[in-house]
């Protein structure tokens, strides 16, 4: 078994850390207290190769694999969780659900732009009846020959506002329960779409979330995805690669959490020494570490298994449920370590603390992720 990475994983591990010190740190503050998304800086990730990591180059895309979107995934989140659900979206949910999925013309005509960066994607499923409960869609699209009519309300979008092009997932049978959904393909601007006010969070504030509205969209026959009546399936098989991508990201988040609460145990003196030469605090830092690590190999697991063409549904799902666990954990103990100083908003660790609590929430909260895993374990 070898844990050591490639000479390449490093590199864009590397690269990533580079980019976000230089370009995301800056800044990161004032972006999360107005709640500013990040035009400027996702336009160079679009540019590094960072938005569609694993598209094949010939759609634009880098070719990597799963374990190098991880790796930039942390290393993204260590500095600016926000940036890295836009870049978490577009990658595992938009362009590999196109390319794993979609046909020639689709990639065609949307890949190679949303692999680049020059279009950015969103996934639309949730809706404000159906977030868990997935199979219960109340958006319809139903079929009228030529086209389909969209109708419905999508909630809780990221990137709701500034894609350009979104995945929506809508029933087309209503008799047919989750076997009569399907995906379809729907550009920002047509007829009918109506973004609604961007949503004010407690965390990952410099995202873009948006509901969004669809008022007889007429959405042409060939932007349906796959199959007629696969819209449940492929939103279930993309969502378990994405959750790969989200447990990254709350590794990060933590990874970063924890540093910062390092760093600060090792300066800060209390009762005539370091507070990390106190036992309390050492202990803490000895089991942020030891859940960090814990995590890193759930997520690199799942990762590979996906890499290897061998079923991620319940790695994916272990290493998601315990990474954003864990995130919360190791970003309030960071705030802890901190002491007075990690209520303010200059240590970062706060800003942590309310974007690592998203990570238990979307992509399946934990209790959903919680059902994946005991039924797979269930079904052996
Ligand atoms: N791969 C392929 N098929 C799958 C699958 C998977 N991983 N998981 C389920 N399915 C299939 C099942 O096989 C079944 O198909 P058949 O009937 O043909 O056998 C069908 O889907 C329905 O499955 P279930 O009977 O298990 O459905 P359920 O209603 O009991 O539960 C669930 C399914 C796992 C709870 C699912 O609803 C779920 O994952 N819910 C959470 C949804 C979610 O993650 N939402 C996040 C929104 S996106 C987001 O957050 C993005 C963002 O902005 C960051």
């Amino acid at each position: 078994m070898d844990f050591n990475l490639t000479e390449e994983q490093l590199m864009i591990k590397q690269a990533a850390r580079d980019f976000a010190v230089a370009e995301l740190l800056p800044g990161v503050i004032e972006r999360d207290e107005k709640a500013i998304f990040p035009h400027e800086q996702i336009k160079k990730m679009g540019e590094l190769g960072f938005l569609g990591m694993m598209v094949d180059p010939k759609y634009g895309g880098g070719g990597m694999d799963t374990v190098s979107y991880a790796l930039a995934m942390e290393e993204i989140s260590k500095i600016d969780a926000s940036a890295a659900v836009v870049m978490s979206v577009n990658n595992s949910l938009v362009c590999w659900g196109l390319e794993k999925f979609g046909n020639e013309d689709q990639k065609q005509k949307y890949l190679t732009k949303l692999a680049t960066g020059e279009k950015l994607g969103a996934f639309c499923l949730s809706e404000p009846e159906a977030g868990s409960d997935a199979t219960s869609q109340r958006t319809t699209a139903f079929d009228k020959g030529d086209h389909y009519l969209l109708n419905g309300t999508k909630n809780w979008i990221t990137n709701g506002g500034t894609a350009d092009v979104y995945l929506v997932i809508a029933q087309t049978y209503p008799e047919k329960g989750h076997h009569g959904i399907n995906a379809f393909i729907v550009e920002k601007g047509w007829e009918g779409f109506d973004i609604g006010p961007k949503e004010h969070k407690m965390g990952i504030r410099g995202s873009d979330t948006h509901s969004l509205m669809f008022n007889n969209v007429k959405v042409p026959k060939e932007n349906r995805i796959g199959e007629d009546g696969f819209g449940f399936k492929f939103a279930m098989k993309t969502l378990a690669g994405g959750r790969i991508g989200i447990a990254s990201q709350a590794l990060g988040i933590a990874q970063g959490a924890y540093e910062r609460a390092l760093q600060y145990s090792k300066e800060r003196k209390a009762f005539g020494k370091e507070i990390s030469h106190h036992q309390a605090i050492a202990f803490k830092l000895a089991d942020m570490k030891t859940n960090i690590d814990a995590a890193r190999h759930l997520i690199m697991k799942a990762a590979w298994d996906k890499d290897m063409h061998q079923d991620y549904n319940l790695s994916g799902a272990m290493a998601k449920y315990f990474a954003a666990e864990m995130a919360m954990k190791v970003t309030t103990e960071a705030v802890q370590v901190h002491g007075g100083y990690g209520y303010v908003r200059e240590y970062h660790v706060e800003r942590m603390m309310r974007d690592a609590k998203i990570t238990q929430i979307y992509e399946g909260t934990s209790e959903i992720q919680q059902i994946v895993i005991s039924r797979s374990i269930l079904s052996e």
